[in-house]
């Protein structure tokens, strides 16, 4: 469970609020990351894998920035760098807050602040300024009358309970009551959620063979392998549920009740080295989708079976320039060309439905932004797509890019035209994806939400202007599209500034 030393230089956010949303399954963002995409391509793959919640560990002003009207859910971190400065003093914390929440609100919705990362098992010599770090915070979200959209919060790691097992004996580690205390008050006093970081991974491979893996991974487990913790008689039914039960526990011993617990990171590594064998690709894939479809089961663990296990998976992109060992690289679940690195499904809504029969064309991420606007061109105009939902003010206008626009074209030429030999290709700047890249209201077609309407003009064989893309008829059944590309040209060119 213990994070290497490098993760916590850099990984410094987190939190989110439970209660606000229905249950949610939302990812991590780290950064060290050789070919990071562009804050633009980052948002594409969110959407692309329809993921609704995210957690960055700093305040980064191109992503949040790209973020906006995105319908994305963000934790903004405090790194742990930040922390000591910020618990010092009051305008800090102001200036903090004014910097990195208050210009991004309302249209970047920033629901909660995560302060340091693990904090107290890190750098635990800054316990006594946590605290105070948290309510100078708070202080100046309630001047900014901020304090009931924005919720304070501080990802702790499990190491902060010594004995996690059996859940219903679990209590915090006894050196830290005082600053735990101050911290359950302050989370209680201003309804935010405990913030913890819950590895079944670290339990399971430091675990010394107490445990079966299928334990760790939610597989089933055999009647003469269940575990029961002794004192309630409770079954777990996977290390993850028993952790965050050890958590509720950990936090009654303290007296507290009615704080929720949020899952700031949790994941499997899907490639280590040889010292390494149980971070494998079938590992990592069977832990998230088993978690995934867990959590949004809705059901809390046996201790609160009615508080949801709001989660962050750590985490989005495999971080290859993180120190450490090699599985410290390859937590990541998408590449960062937008492929998955194993697929990852769920029955739920919030995050990447993935219809086995469905496949969608979207704009390949990082593609050549000329090349794009090309394909866009000729997908509204000679490739006969109908283009209206993505004009100003129709539903899957925003987010306002070139790469979503492209998407929603791509694909819907793909859906009407595959059996008939239509690639999904555009000069190399399209994808097949098999999740629904759907999101609020704007359904793509071929989505299962999506009437399929076939309300195409016919003008097979039009003949097309060479440079425009756009039919070069003026028959009266060609208008519609030729006032729709007088639209995409007018709003391309403001799109080709640099994102
Ligand atoms: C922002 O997030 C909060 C909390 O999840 C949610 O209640 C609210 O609807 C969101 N607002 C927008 C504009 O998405
Ligand atoms: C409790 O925390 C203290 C201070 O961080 C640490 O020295 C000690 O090892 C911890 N105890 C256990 C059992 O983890
Ligand atoms: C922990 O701290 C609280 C508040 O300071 C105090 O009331 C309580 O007795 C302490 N508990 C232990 C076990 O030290
Ligand atoms: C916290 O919740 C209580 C009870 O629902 C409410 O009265 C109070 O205004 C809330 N405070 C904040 C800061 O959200
Ligand atoms: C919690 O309450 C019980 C009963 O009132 C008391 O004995 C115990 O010391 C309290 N624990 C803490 C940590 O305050
Ligand atoms: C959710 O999962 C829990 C634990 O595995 C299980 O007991 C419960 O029946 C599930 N609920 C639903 C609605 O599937
Ligand atoms: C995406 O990147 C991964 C890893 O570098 C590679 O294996 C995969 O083939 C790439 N996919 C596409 C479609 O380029
Ligand atoms: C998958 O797609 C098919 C055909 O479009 C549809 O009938 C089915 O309901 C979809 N399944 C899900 C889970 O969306
Ligand atoms: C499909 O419709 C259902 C019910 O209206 C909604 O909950 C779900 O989010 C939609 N899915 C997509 C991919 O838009
Ligand atoms: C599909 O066509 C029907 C009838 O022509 C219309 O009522 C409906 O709004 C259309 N749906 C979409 C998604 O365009």
């Amino acid at each position: 469970m213990v994070r290497c030393l490098g993760r916590v230089l850099l990984m410094l956010f987190l939190t989110i609020l439970p209660f606000a949303r229905g249950t949610f399954v939302g990812f991590n963002i780290g950064t060290q990351v050789s070919s990071l995409p562009a804050a633009s391509d980052i948002v594409l793959i969110l959407k692309n894998n329809q993921i609704s919640h995210v957690r960055l560990y700093d305040a980064d002003a191109h992503i949040l920035k790209a973020l906006s009207n995105s319908g994305i859910d963000v934790v903004v971190g405090v790194t742990n760098e930040e922390v000591l400065g910020i618990g010092q003093s009051p305008s800090t914390a102001a200036s903090w807050v004014n910097k990195n929440v208050v210009p991004y609100l309302p249209s970047t919705n920033i629901t909660a602040i995560a302060v340091g990362s693990e904090v107290l098992t890190t750098i635990p010599n800054a316990a006594p300024i946590l605290v105070p770090a948290m309510n100078n915070l708070n202080k100046a979200l309630v001047a900014s009358n901020l304090n009931f959209l924005v919720k304070i919060s501080s990802p702790q790691s499990m190491d902060i309970i010594p004995r996690p097992f059996p859940p219903s004996t679990a209590t915090f580690n006894s050196s830290l009551n005082s600053t735990i205390y101050q911290m359950l008050q302050f989370l209680k006093n201003t309804n935010s959620s405990f913030m913890l970081n819950a590895y079944p991974y670290y339990g399971y491979t430091q675990g010394n063979g107490i445990f079966p893996i299928d334990y760790a991974l939610f597989r089933p487990l055999t009647p003469v392998k269940q575990i029961v913790d002794p004192n309630t008689l409770s079954h777990y039914k996977s290390m993850f549920e028993a952790m965050v039960d050890a958590a509720y526990y950990s936090i009654d011993s303290m007296n507290f009740s009615g704080i929720p617990i949020t899952v700031t990171e949790t994941g499997w590594p899907w490639l280590g080295g040889t010292t390494e064998p149980d971070a494998t690709v079938e590992n990592a894939e069977t832990f998230n989708n088993n978690l995934i479809s867990r959590v949004l089961n809705g059901s809390g663990p046996p201790s609160q079976v009615n508080v949801p296990m709001n989660t962050y998976i750590y985490e989005l992109f495999n971080e290859d320039e993180r120190p450490g060992p090699v599985s410290e690289k390859n937590w990541g679940v998408i590449f960062t060309n937008g492929t998955a690195v194993y697929p990852l499904s769920s029955t739920g809504a919030s995050l990447g439905a993935t219809n086995s029969s469905g496949q969608f064309c979207i704009a390949k991420p990082g593609s050549d932004q000329d090349k794009l606007q090309a394909g866009l061109n000729w997908a509204c105009g000679q490739g006969q797509v109908n283009c209206a939902a993505i004009q100003s003010g129709q539903p899957c206008y925003t987010p306002n890019t070139l790469e979503n626009h492209a998407s929603y074209a791509y694909n819907d030429y793909y859906q009407r035209m595959h059996s008939a030999g239509g690639t999904c290709d555009f000069q190399g700047t399209a994808i097949i994806t098999t999740s629904d890249p759907s999101y609020g209201t704007c359904a793509f077609t071929g989505s299962s939400n999506a009437t399929m309407n076939s309300t195409l003009p016919s003008i097979a064989n039009s003949p097309v202007s060479p440079q425009s893309g756009c039919p070069a008829s003026t028959s009266t059944s060609y208008l519609r599209i030729l006032s729709l590309c007088a639209t995409l040209f007018g709003f391309l060119t403001l799109l080709r500034r640099p994102f």
